[in-house]
């Protein structure tokens, strides 16, 4: 499925440009972090790239299209999206949306309920949970697809440490069953431990597209230097 290609993307919202000009690709097997001040147009990209939004120009193109391509990427958000149904059924359903036959659904939520450790609480209302016990609902419901990428905007904004530490294990145990994951984060430190190569946007356009270490060692772009420093102000 992977390479996915990003050639001259724009968008533009109310006279506003909100994205300009954005090629990038983004190869399969590392984990690329997309950084960026507020407002700078992270979640958009994200969500170009997930299909969500149409660019007014420029072109989004997968390496292969598949009849069921709907169900190799899946997006978690910010603020998991529960339905009013049981921890369990919030799995299941996904799966039905996706067309996993019925006698499979069940097995495979368990299994990926377990994985995030609400295996014990999969009854429960989904509504009920915590937020960070919601992000791990919505963490297992993608990772029940097995999709080949998953789009993460800043699943870990609302959690406190302990949460985070849980997010970013199941986050890097998803890559290591060799899911591409692209992911939003506000938090440095965050990018730090989890980027191969980071995206940076400014302003709606890509100031560029490193390798981790190179971004955070020697960036090559002023807005990222002033990021940085900005940053580490705080
Ligand atoms: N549907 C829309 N119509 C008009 N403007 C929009 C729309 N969606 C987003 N914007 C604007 O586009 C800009 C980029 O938004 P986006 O949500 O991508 O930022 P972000 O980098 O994710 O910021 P944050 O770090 O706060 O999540 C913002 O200024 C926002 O107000
Ligand atoms: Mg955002």
């Amino acid at each position: 499925m992977l390479p996915l290609i990003l050639t001259d993307v724009s968008l533009w919202r109310d006279g506003n440009t909100l994205i300009e000009g954005v090629s990038v690709t983004f190869s399969p097997g590392t984990k690329t972090i997309v950084l960026g001040h507020n407002g700078a147009g992270k979640s958009l990209l994200l969500r170009i790239c997930h299909g969500l939004m149409g660019p007014d120009s420029g072109s989004v193109a997968w390496a292969e299209k598949s009849p069921e391509g709907h169900r190799r990427q899946a997006m978690v958000f910010q603020k998991p999206i529960m339905l009013r149904r049981s921890v369990r059924s919030n799995v299941t359903y996904g799966l039905k949306v996706n067309g996993v036959p019925k006698l499979r659904r069940q097995e495979i939520a368990d299994m990926n309920l377990k994985r995030v450790g609400l295996a014990d609480i999969a009854s429960r209302p989904a509504a009920v949970l915590s937020g960070g016990e919601q992000q791990r609902l919505a963490l297992a419901r993608a990772w029940a697809l097995a999709p080949d990428v998953l789009f993460l905007d800043e699943p870990t904004a609302n959690l406190d440490p302990a949460a985070t530490q849980s997010v970013e294990e199941i986050v890097e145990e998803i890559h290591g069953g060799g899911t591409k994951i692209i992911m939003t984060t506000h938090d440095l430190s965050q990018a730090r431990r989890l980027a191969d190569e980071v995206v940076f946007m400014h302003q709606g356009r890509m100031a560029e597209h490193t390798p981790a270490d190179q971004f955070f060692d020697s960036p090559a772009s002023a807005e990222a230097r002033a990021y940085l420093n900005g940053e580490l102000r705080w």
